[in-house]
C-alpha cells in the first residue's frame, strides 16, 4: 500500500522544500473550513505525493469504514462494541445500536446533566455548607485528560465553581488536592467508565473519608459518571447522582457526554452545548468534504507521509496557546492509545511502523526547552504548530502579535534554516577569524529543510475547542483506517494492571510467587528493605 509513497520519498528525500514553492503553492497546500486553516506547504509534499496519499484513503476503504463508524456499526471487533461517541454531540436525528435508536438516552442523560450543571452553579443545588464552591474531579486517563485539557482551555469561559482534577494514584495528588478545600463546600466527581479503575476507586475512598469528617451523609457530595450502576451503587452513590453512559464511548473520546460534567459545571450549559457544536460542526465536514479539502483526511495524511512513509518516529504538537497547555498531553492518549498497535484488525502483524510518538509544549515556553534539538538536533521532528487569530485579553494584543511571530518565525527557522556562508559572516561580524571563524560558524548553521504544519483558528471558544478536539480525533480515525490498526481497543495497558495487582501484595510482605523475575525481586527489596 505503501510502496509508490516510497519509491517517491526515494526519489525526492533530498529535495529542499523551499524549492517547491511556486505562486500558488502556498494557497494550494491548505485547508480552509468554517474558520480554521491548515497550511502544510512547508512540508515535501508534491501535487504526485498528494495524488498517492490520497489514494491511500481509496485503497484503505475510509468512505465506508466512516459510514460504519457514525452509523453505529460495531467496528471495534475486539470488544464488540460501536464507536459513537460522534452521537453525543449530535443534537437530532438517529443512531441505532443492536436495532435501538440510542439517541432519545443521550439526549435525555445532557439534558439531565446540565441540568445538574446549572441548578448547582445558580446555587440552588447545595452542599452542606452551602453553595458549592469547588469541584473536585477524580478519574484517570480519558476521565481525567480530557475535562481538565478544556477546563484550562476555556478559563475565560469559566464563572462557575473552581474544578480541581485528582488523578494519580500517588497520594500526594489527592492531599494536595483536597488540601485547603473546605468539604462542605465541595462537591466530588468520581468520573470512570468502568468504576473498576484501582487509581480513580483509591482516591474516590480517600476523598470520601476526607468529605466523612465534616459532613453526616459523604456519599450525598458525590457525583458518578460511569457505565456501571452496579458497582456506582455498591459506592454508595444514589442513583439520581449518577450519570451513565454506554460502552459504545470509549475512555479517551468521552469528553462530549457525562465526563464533561465538571467542564459544564465550569462554563455552563450554553457553552457546554456550543462545545457540542463545535464538535459536531466538524463531524459534519468529515463526512461531507473531499479527499484534499477534508481537514481531518489531510492532517493525517500528512502524518501518515512523515511517520510511515518518511519514517520520522515523533511527531510535536505546539499549541502557541498556554490554555492548551494540557493538548499535548491529552493527544498522547488520544492518538497513542488508539493507533499504538503492532497487529492490524485481521490479527496480522503491522507491515508498517505503528503510530507516532506524540509529544509537545506550549509555545513560546517550549522554545526556551526543546527547540534546540528540533533546529539543530540529528533528529528530524515534523512540527504541528497550533495559533489563534486572536487572544482573549484585548488588553495585551501587543503580547498575542509577539506569540504570533514566535510561531510563525519557528516555521519559518525549520524550513530555511541557515547556511554555512550566513553563519560565517554572523561568526566574522563578531570578530571570530580564521580557523575559529570556521570552527564557530559551524556551531551556527542550521540546515533546515525540517517539515512542520500550522493550524490557525479564530479564537479558542468553546465552539473552536469542540471543533479542534474533533478534527484530532478524526484524524486519529483516518490514519487508523489505512493503517489497518481497531483505534478503538487498548489491549496494551492490560498487561501492566495485571502485574501491578499481583506486586501489591508483594510489596506489603507477602512471599512472592514464581512467576517474579529476579530484578523486580530485588528492586522490591530495595524499596521495602532498602
Ligand atoms: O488504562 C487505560 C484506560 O482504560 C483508559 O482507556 C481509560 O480512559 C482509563 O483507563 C480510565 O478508565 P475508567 O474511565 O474506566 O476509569
Amino acid at each position: 500500500m505503501f510502496t509508490a509513497l516510497k519509491v517517491k520519498y526515494a526519489a525526492v528525500r533530498d529535495r529542499k522544500i523551499t524549492t517547491l514553492f511556486d505562486t500558488s503553492r502556498a494557497y494550494d497546500f491548505a485547508v480552509q473550513t468554517d474558520g480554521l486553516f491548515f497550511d502544510y506547504s512547508k512540508t515535501n509534499i508534491d501535487r504526485e505525493t498528494l495524488r498517492l496519499l490520497l489514494e491511500l484513503i481509496k485503497t484503505a476503504g475510509l468512505a465506508d469504514k466512516r459510514a460504519a463508524m457514525f452509523s453505529g456499526e460495531k467496528i471495534n471487533i475486539t470488544e464488540d462494541r460501536a464507536v459513537l461517541h460522534t452521537a453525543l454531540r449530535k443534537s437530532s436525528g438517529a443512531v441505532t445500536v443492536d436495532g435501538q435508536d440510542v439517541m432519545p438516552d443521550v439526549l435525555a442523560t445532557r439534558a439531565r446533566m446540565l441540568k445538574f450543571a446549572e441548578e448547582l452553579r445558580s446555587g440552588a443545588l447545595q452542599g452542606r455548607g452551602g453553595a458549592y464552591t469547588d469541584i473536585v474531579n477524580i478519574g484517570i486517563g480519558g476521565s481525567d485528560l480530557g475535562p481538565a485539557m478544556a477546563y484550562l482551555a476555556l478559563k475565560p469561559y469559566s464563572q462557575g465553581p473552581k474544578v480541581h482534577y485528582v488523578s494519580n494514584v500517588d497520594g500526594a495528588h489527592v492531599t494536595d488536592v483536597l488540601a485547603g478545600l473546605d468539604a462542605q463546600t465541595t462537591l466530588v466527581i468520581v468520573a470512570s467508565k468502568t468504576f473498576t479503575t484501582i487509581e480513580t476507586l483509591t482516591n474516590a475512598e480517600t476523598a470520601l473519608r476526607w468529605m466523612g469528617q465534616s459532613v453526616a451523609n459523604p456519599a450525598d457530595q458525590f457525583v458518578a459518571l460511569s457505565t456501571a450502576d452496579d458497582k456506582t451503587a455498591a459506592f454508595g452513590i444514589s442513583p439520581d447522582r449518577v450519570f451513565g453512559f454506554e460502552d459504545w464511548v470509549g475512555g479517551r473520546y468521552s469528553l462530549w457526554g457525562p465526563i464533561g460534567l465538571s467542564l459544564a459545571l465550569a462554563i455552563g450549559a450554553d457553552n457546554f452545548t456550543a462545545f457540542l457544536n463545535g464538535a459536531a460542526a466538524m463531524d459534519d465536514h468529515f463526512q461531507s468534504a473531499d479527499g484534499a479539502d477534508n481537514l481531518p483526511v489531510m492532517l493525517a495524511l500528512v502524518g501518515i507521509w512523515h511517520a510511515q512513509v518518511v519514517g520520522y518516529a515523533t511527531r510535536a504538537v505546539l499549541p502557541y496557546e498556554q490554555r492548551l497547555s494540557r493538548f499535548p498531553a491529552y493527544l498522547q492518549q488520544l492518538e497513542m492509545e488508539s493507533n499504538g498497535k503492532s497487529v492490524g484488525i485481521d490479527g496480522q502483524d503491522l507491515t508498517v511502523s505503528s503510530g507516532p510518538i506524540v509529544w509537545g509544549e506550549p509555545g513560546t515556553n517550549g522554545q526556551h526547552a526543546f527547540y534546540q534539538l528540533i533546529h539543530q538536533g540529528t533528529h528530524i521532528i515534523p512540527c504541528e504548530f497550533m495559533i489563534a487569530r486572536q487572544g482573549h485579553e484585548p488588553d495585551l494584543t501587543h503580547q498575542h502579535q509577539l506569540l504570533q511571530a514566535n510561531c510563525l518565525a519557528q516555521s519559518q527557522a525549520l524550513m530555511l534554516g541557515r547556511d554555512l556562508d550566513a553563519a560565517r559572516a554572523i561568526a566574522a561580524s563578531k570578530g571570530f577569524e580564521g580557523s575559529d571563524l570556521e570552527r564557530q560558524a559551524r556551531h551556527r548553521v542550521f540546515k533546515g529543510n525540517r517539515p512542520s504544519t500550522t493550524l490557525i483558528y479564530p479564537k479558542l471558544t468553546p465552539y473552536c475547542l469542540g471543533q479542534l478536539i474533533a478534527l484530532y480525533e478524526h484524524r486519529v480515525f483516518v490514519e487508523g483506517v489505512i493503517l489497518g490498526i481497531n483505534s478503538f481497543d487498548q489491549w496494551g495497558v492490560e498487561l501492566g494492571k495485571e502485574l501491578a495487582t499481583a506486586l501489591g501484595p508483594v510489596i506489603s510482605g507477602a512471599q512472592p510467587g514464581p512467576e517474579n523475575d529476579p530484578s523486580t525481586l530485588n528492586l522490591v527489596s530495595k524499596l521495602t528493605h532498602g
